[in-house]
């Protein structure tokens, strides 16, 4: 008797977490910062997309590209990880990534986009001959597209004041159970030296060099790579990185420490672990307000590089509003 309703209930709990992991692995919310920074001389919003993972939403990524559209942004820039780099699925070298490219495709036709690496396009490209020519693949479908790729490059953007770098770190620092410091130097004999007249952002994809990234004082560091966790926990947060680390400190969200701010987006695929539970995609939109447009309403800063906001909303108005402003 004890033992069937022990058995009913871990079979009702197992149908329960493969529903939510169907139902969270095909939407995604848009979470909002405010960045006030008086260096900007106008107002400037970026959509910034992280870890697709060629993952589809609708046909030809068509519900994303309208959720960013409607952001109505100056400039996207994307995170890495946008392809899917696995040495079993290698016979598909070139299908990898077509719901990614479509999407870039569609964005490039109509904003700036800066595109940074994630370890799956590294990988690709340090091992060509492993992964069969995945990354010419790709490289020679962006090029079709005005996309800028940024592998240890720095573009300064025209008349906004704003400088983006891709960082790209050896493949090395991404090795599950071990951690290890960048060597003296090491960022500026990747990348140079940040640009200081400029609000300057830096792309880097793993969140857990945090610490490491702050000694080459970027103003903004955007990265990805954790997916929120796989699993996110109300109040705990997430629950597994792709180190393996149990309970990740940077699993999504907005973090200043050391004097320094990161936004972690919780990507938008799937890969290592192949679900999302309590844990929907996430575009991520920040809105830079310029000094002398001073943001109105709950989501203002109140310094000179202040930044508010990381409330995140649904896809579609039908999802019930009470998921408004709520971090799982
Ligand atoms: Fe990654």
């Amino acid at each position: 008797m004890v033992l069937g309703i022990l058995f009913t209930v871990l079979v009702l709990l197992i149908l329960f977490f493969l529903w939510v992991a169907a139902y969270d692995g095909n939407r995604f919310v848009t979470t909002e910062y405010t960045i006030r920074e008086e260096r900007l001389p106008k107002d400037v919003t970026i959509a910034f997309l992280t870890d697709l993972h060629d993952h589809a939403y609708g046909q030809d990524n068509e519900r994303l590209l309208n959720a960013i559209n409607t952001l109505s942004p100056d400039l996207i820039l994307v995170g890495g990880d946008m392809i899917n780099a696995r040495r079993r699925h290698f016979s598909k070298k070139t299908t990898d990534f077509q719901n990614s490219l479509k999407l870039l495709q569609a964005l490039s036709a109509r904003y700036p986009v800066y595109h940074g690496d994630g370890n799956h396009e590294y990988r690709a490209f340090e091992n060509g001959a492993v992964y069969r020519g995945l990354w010419d693949a790709y490289k020679n479908a962006l090029k079709e597209t005005d996309i800028h790729y940024l592998r240890n490059e720095t573009c300064v953007l025209n008349g906004l004041n704003i400088a983006v770098t891709g960082f790209s770190m050896d493949l090395d620092y991404y090795r599950k159970f071990r951690e290890r410091k960048f060597p003296e130097g090491y960022m500026d004999s990747l990348i140079g030296k940040r640009k200081n007249d400029c609000f300057h952002i830096l792309l880097a994809h793993n969140p857990e060099y945090f610490p490491e990234y702050v000694g080459w004082d970027p103003d903004l560091v955007l990265s990805g790579h954790v997916h929120g966790g796989v699993m996110r926990l109300p109040r705990i947060g997430g629950v597994i990185a792709p180190s393996f680390r149990i309970f990740p400190h940077y699993d999504g969200g907005l973090f200043e420490e050391y004097g320094h701010r990161m936004i972690l987006g919780r990507g938008l695929g799937m890969h290592s672990i192949p679900i999302r539970i309590f844990n929907p995609g996430e575009l991520v939109c920040i809105r830079l307000h310029s000094g002398k447009n001073k943001p109105a309403g709950p989501d203002a800063g109140t310094g000179d590089t202040d930044v508010s906001g990381g409330r995140s909303v649904p896809e579609t108005s039908d999802t019930d509003p009470s998921d408004k402003g709520r971090r799982i």
